[in-house]
C-alpha cells in the first residue's frame, strides 16, 4: 500500500505550514487505508470531513501569508485550492450516495494532488518569500 511521507525536499520552514501539511498528511493516509481495506462509505465519511475542515484551515493560512508578502501568484495558487476542496465536496457527496465502497481513485488522486502541489505550488512561494527576505 502506497502511503504518503512527509520529508525535508516537502519544508517549506514557514510558520506552522509544515505542521499542517503534515496533519493532512496523517489525514490522507488514514484516508487510504480506509479505502484500502474497503471500509464502509460511513466510516470514510468523517475523514473526508478532517480533510475538508483541516484543509480549509490550511489554505486560509496560506492565503494569510499570500496577502502578508504580496506574493503575485496568489490567485493562481488559491485557483489550485479552490479546485482541491470542490474535488473533496465532490467525494464527500458520493460517500454519501454510494452504498458500493469508495473506488481507489479517490485515494489516487488525494495522494498525487497533495504531494505534487507542495512540490510545485508551495515550493513557488517559499522561493518568492525566501528571496523577498534574504532567508
Ligand atoms: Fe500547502
Ligand atoms: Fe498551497
Amino acid at each position: 500500500m502506497q502511503l504518503l511521507q512527509w520529508n525535508k525536499e516537502l519544508e517549506i520552514g514557514l510558520g506552522n505550514v509544515d505542521t499542517q501539511h503534515k496533519q493532512l498528511i496523517g489525514i490522507i493516509n488514514e484516508l487510504t487505508i480506509a479505502v484500502e481495506y474497503s471500509q464502509p462509505n460511513s466510516d470514510l465519511l468523517p475523514l473526508v470531513d478532517r480533510l475538508n475542515e483541516y484543509a480549509h484551515i490550511h489554505f486560509k493560512v496560506e492565503s494569510d501569508i499570500f496577502a502578508q508578502y504580496e506574493y503575485p501568484d496568489r490567485v493562481d495558487h488559491e485557483a489550485e485550492h479552490d479546485t482541491f476542496i470542490e474535488k473533496v465536496q465532490y467525494i464527500r457527496r458520493q460517500c454519501e450516495l454510494l452504498d458500493t465502497p469508495m473506488s481507489s481513485k479517490i485515494k489516487d488522486f488525494l495522494l498525487h494532488w497533495f504531494i505534487s502541489h507542495i512540490r510545485t505550488k508551495d515550493m513557488e512561494y517559499k522561493r518568492f518569500i525566501d528571496k523577498l527576505t534574504h532567508r
